[in-house]
């Protein structure tokens, strides 16, 4: 099956994509004391000159105390660490690549297995990590509107450093998403309620503000996922109906594209229909949606995670849901991580040199 349509460009407000491939956030924690280095700088300019359409980069912490557990972990505030992305992006341009940071804060977190702790406890909507978890404290009323300032203020860093877009990280169990699940927002203010809606008023607020600081031309992502690490099987929407209501506010409150992270591209979110995650949520919105999970790769990534290699797999499955507009663009995690000349391959059809994805790999920034 032809992978034509996966190499079409793509345009909307800022991004000007030569194709439909995007490099999924994956963080790398080669940043020491929250500076991206030279290496790091190098690695996604690779990416870049392996014809990736748009390279968003690991998640990296908003300006709070406790925004991260890992010391290195890339700040995307403060001098340093902004002279550091300064060079990213300058390199990924130069290799003829876009690129937008993940913006994150993670919320109420388990302590990082270094042993390294922030200078203040985690904060969330409760306390919560998860249900009966807690190992932090619960966001007062100016937590909260810092926090949304500090988001903005991310998003404006990124626009006056030259990047192409913004992700704000909303999905996986940290805050913005601890504040969606009914089990870590116990809050009884505006912040919290019984309804999803209600309790997307956290991410409207961050959405808004991001979006003041950035103006209306400036192209805003927001990452969603419906499981978490501690809950696999975990719906925040059981229905398309609270789906839409979950999906609509983020829309009203200004973002472009919906990025709809799943761990197997190809399951259907709810019975009666093959569409995914990114496929219900562009035909519940009429936004643009980017698709991701095990996209090339036999295995997923909590296998990964639990040391598994995974072979590279056919991409008729992905096509054909493309071809169908089901989605607009693709995004890639392990290949990328392992292969930076993963989207060259896929486009020359030299698939015999595709890599697939080994644990060896994520011990390193892997250069060629
Ligand atoms: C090493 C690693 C780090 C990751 N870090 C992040 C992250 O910082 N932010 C995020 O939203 N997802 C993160 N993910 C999830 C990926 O973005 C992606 O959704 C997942 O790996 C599935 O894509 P894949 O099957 O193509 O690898 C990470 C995944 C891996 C393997």
């Amino acid at each position: 099956m032809s992978t034509e349509s996966l190499f079409k460009p793509f345009q909307l407000k800022t991004l000007n994509l030569r194709n439909r491939l995007v490099m999924a956030p994956m963080t790398r924690s080669f940043s020491p004391g929250g500076v991206p280095t030279p290496e790091v700088a190098a690695y996604y300019q690779k990416r870049a000159e392996g014809e990736v359409g748009l390279i968003l980069s690991e998640g990296t912490v908003i300006d709070r105390p406790s925004s991260s557990n890992d010391a290195n972990i890339p700040h995307f505030y403060g001098q340093e660490a902004l002279a550091g992305w300064q060079q990213v992006i300058d390199q990924v341009h130069a290799g003829g690549g876009q690129m937008g940071p993940q913006i994150w804060h993670m919320g109420i977190m388990d302590n990082h297995h270094s042993g390294w702790v922030p200078p203040v406890p985690f904060e969330g909507p409760s306390g919560l990590n998860r249900p009966g978890f807690s190992n932090g404290s619960t966001m007062t009323q100016e937590d909260i509107e810092n926090t949304i300032l500090a988001f903005g203020q991310a998003a404006a860093s990124a626009k006056k450093a030259g990047f192409d877009c913004v992700e704000i990280h909303g999905a996986h169990g940290y805050l913005i998403d601890q504040f969606f699940w009914e089990s870590t927002n116990l809050r009884t203010d505006v912040y919290g309620g019984k309804t999803l809606a209600e309790r997307t008023r956290f991410a409207t607020d961050v959405i808004r503000e991001v979006r003041r600081q950035v103006g209306d031309d400036f192209a805003v992502i927001i990452r969603l996922s419906q499981f978490k690490p501690s809950a696999y099987t975990n719906k925040l929407a059981t229905t398309p109906q609270e789906m839409d209501s979950w999906l609509q506010p983020l829309v009203e409150a200004g973002v472009d594209i919906l990025h709809c992270s799943q761990r197997r591209f190809w399951e259907p979110e709810f019975e009666g229909s093959d569409l995914n995650f990114a496929g219900w949520a562009k035909k519940l919105t009429g936004k643009p949606t980017i698709t991701v999970g095990s996209v090339g790769l036999t295995g997923d990534f909590f296998g990964a995670f639990a040391g598994e290699s995974s072979q590279p797999s056919s991409l008729d499955e992905l096509s054909r849901r493309m071809d169908r507009g089901d989605f607009d663009l693709v995004a890639v995690g392990r290949p990328l991580l392992a292969d930076p000349n993963w989207v060259t391959k896929i486009k020359t059809g030299r698939t015999s040199e595709l890599k697939g994805f080994t644990k060896e790999a994520l011990g390193e920034l892997v250069m060629d």
